[in-house]
């Protein structure tokens, strides 16, 4: 056995030792309400599938249809023969909803990040390191494509736009470029970055404003365009609210063209398939048209952080679809996602390194699948293990 199997495993046996330790588990969907898992039916609150659309007749059809007509695979990257005629016509409806010159589909969400990060920050065509000032909560992505890239982050308090202004300010006479890097939904909290004042900011320090949208895009913002409006370059995602798979990048003419020259995530890798693109092109079709759905999903997030907030637990400062129940220590968020489970309600633990030591939690999410009642449910048995713990003590 290689040397190396022995540190894996001592690694692994660590992540075990300190309740940190992950695992895959098969489960079964067949609609975007309940999934299965090891002869079980749960309901869903750890989809990102808030408009449930991946189970939609149209994206399906669509899907299928362009399966059948233009086949599974594109065959080759989209710089060789990929570039299949499907791309043009969705880029141009991505371009539109994101009120930019242009857009440029890429494989899954978290390559577009890592590999439009790393080009976007390649000091030897800037000339220099880059100033890359970035929320501390930014998701994991965001942080491979600045490691990619070579470059420090300087990071600003989660969501605070008077540190990030502090900071700006103190490197006001170096004149690296500088760029502004956040999301506008957070993926574990649920909260909202000050995407105008960070706006502000930007102009006032003349920096590049870049903004994942994943967590807004089709389920916040007018038509569910998103709330990256004010952003330079907004980076995103078709995998949560549109239901399928894929990501993009949302840019001037200019920075597209610099990407298809030196972004090695599209320039190396296969262009998606095309029935991806079908269920693609169908959810952005399907998407403005969505208000009621995007209200109701509204209201049942409220529901839930009002009866959240009645029973005492800490719901962080969440204001969209994305609602955590904090708990603190590993142990106590796998306990309760245990519990919900022999309720037959399914919520993840979502433990460090995804989110800070100490603020382990429940990461629930709200969709159109949802019933008022499932809401009901759910608060119920957090009322009963919230109280739990007290009422051995006593
Ligand atoms: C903010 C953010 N960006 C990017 C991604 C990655 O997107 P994808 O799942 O399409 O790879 C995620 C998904 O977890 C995310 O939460």
């Amino acid at each position: 056995m290689a040397a190396s199997e022995s540190r894996y495993e001592a690694f692994l046996d660590s992540r075990a030792r300190e309740g940190l330790r992950r695992s895959l588990l098969a489960v079964a969907a067949r609609d975007a309400r309940i999934i299965g898992a090891e002869g079980r039916s749960y309901v869903n609150f750890s989809s990102n599938d808030y408009l449930a659309l991946r189970f939609n007749e149209a994206l399906i059809g669509r899907a299928m249809q362009w399966a059948e007509i233009y086949g599974v695979g594109s065959g080759a990257s989209r710089l060789v023969t990929g570039n299949l005629d499907l791309f043009a016509p969705i880029e141009a409806k991505i371009a539109q909803v994101k009120k930019k010159q242009a857009a440029l589909v890429m494989a899954s969400g978290f390559q577009t990040n890592a590999a439009v990060l790393q080009a976007l920050f390649d000091r030897s065509v800037l000339g220099a390191e880059p100033l890359v000032f970035a929320d501390r909560l930014n998701h994991a992505s965001m942080h491979f494509g600045c490691q990619a890239a070579g470059v420090r982050q300087l990071r600003y308090h989660h969501c605070d736009a008077a540190h990030l202004g502090e900071l700006l300010s103190h490197y006001q006479g170096d004149d690296r470029p500088r760029f502004i890097l956040t999301e506008s939904v957070f993926s574990m909290d649920g909260d909202i970055a000050p995407l105008a004042e960070i706006a502000l900011l930007a102009r006032e320090h003349d920096a590049c404003l870049i903004v994942d949208d994943a967590h807004a895009t089709g389920i916040l913002g007018e038509g569910g365009s998103g709330l990256s409006g004010a952003a330079d370059i907004v980076i995103g995602t078709f995998s949560k609210a549109l239901g399928g798979f894929g990501g993009y990048v949302a840019s001037t003419e200019t920075v597209r063209e610099y990407l298809i020259n030196r972004c090695g995530g599209l320039i190396y890798s296969t262009a998606l398939p095309p029935p991806v693109l079908g269920a693609i092109d169908a959810a952005l079709d399907s998407v403005p048209g969505m208000d009621t759905e995007r209200a109701y999903v509204a209201s049942l997030a409220e529901r839930f952080r009002a009866g959240a907030s009645a029973i005492g637990l800490d719901t962080g400062a969440s204001t969209s679809q994305i609602v955590p129940v904090i708990l603190g220590s590993p142990e106590a968020a796998i306990a309760m996602s245990y519990r919900l489970r022999q309720a037959g309600l399914w919520a993840n633990s979502i433990r460090p390194p995804t989110v800070p030591p100490g603020t382990a939690r429940l990461r629930l999410a709200f969709t159109a699948a949802h019933q008022e009642t499932d809401i009901d449910r759910l608060l119920d048995v957090l009322a009963g293990e919230h109280a739990a713990p007290h009422a051995r003590a006593m």
